[in-house]
């Protein structure tokens, strides 16, 4: 495997089990739902993974777009969807594609560690055009250069203990010791970004942008960003 869509595309169990992808996506989809501006707004979820419970956020939103890079994870989505009026699932080049200014609130969370930086760049200009005058840009969960390995396995261990799935969360991490996610993670890397680096960008991008705290997901050594339109 070469890159990190490649990944995404293929069968893989970055969730311990059930239990675990199962609250993962209910606590990402009830943060997303807290930023929805109002029950007609247009909000895209961008890299937005399986997005198990994407509907608790279309509930409260005019129309939510899920669009992912991973074409099996849009045909996924695709399906689980097809019965909710207001979800459609969109591939990257079909957002570029969106008129400007149609857009109230894109989510871009744990997708920034997978980007070099030329395509975050591209990705914030294709956003920046894509947002209405009074939108919101989340990017969440964002790796500072010092993040390691304990903090994450910390982080997963408490999530772990809160929602019952102890056990299979020490099996996971066996897993993750021989898994293709810890071969690609030492062969491609992730990208990391200080808090000021992110500001930098983002406002390099044309956004006025905050540190949100908390982090939208579990762990708080990484960061959310709230940005507005300069
Ligand atoms: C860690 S998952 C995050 C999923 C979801 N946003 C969440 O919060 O759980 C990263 C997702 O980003 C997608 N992705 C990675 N690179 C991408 C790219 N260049 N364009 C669009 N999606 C991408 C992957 O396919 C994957 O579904």
């Amino acid at each position: 495997m070469s890159d990190w869509l490649s990944f995404w595309n293929s069968p893989n169990r970055i969730y311990v089990n059930e239990l675990h992808r199962d609250v993962h996506y209910r606590d990402v989809a009830l943060q997303i739902r807290s930023f929805v501006p109002s029950n007609t707004a247009t909000v895209i979820d961008y890299g937005c993974g399986e997005s198990i419970h994407a509907d608790l956020v279309a509930g409260a939103a005019g129309k939510l777009i899920l669009s992912d890079g991973a074409d099996a994870v849009r045909d996924f989505l695709a399906k689980r969807f097809a019965h909710v009026p207001n979800i459609s699932v969109l591939s990257p080049a079909e957002i570029a594609a969106l008129p400007p200014g149609s857009i109230d609130l894109i989510v871009l969370n744990s997708v920034s560690q997978y980007l070099k930086q030329a395509e975050l760049e591209a990705l914030l200009a294709t956003f920046r055009k894509l947002l209405a005058p009074t939108g919101t840009l989340v990017v969440g969960d964002v790796l500072p250069p010092h993040t390691n390995a304990l903090t994450e396995v910390g982080a997963l261990m408490k999530l772990a203990y809160a929602n019952g799935f102890v056990l299979a969360a020490f099996g996971g991490l066996a897993r993750t010791l021989f898994s293709e996610y810890r071969k690609l993670r030492s062969s491609l890397g992730l990208t990391h970004h200080t808090e000021a680096d992110m500001m930098a960008t983002l406002a390099r991008a044309g956004f006025r942008a905050q540190r949100r705290y908390p982090n939208i997901e579990h762990n708080q050594a990484r960061m959310t960003f709230l940005a507005r339109l300069a």
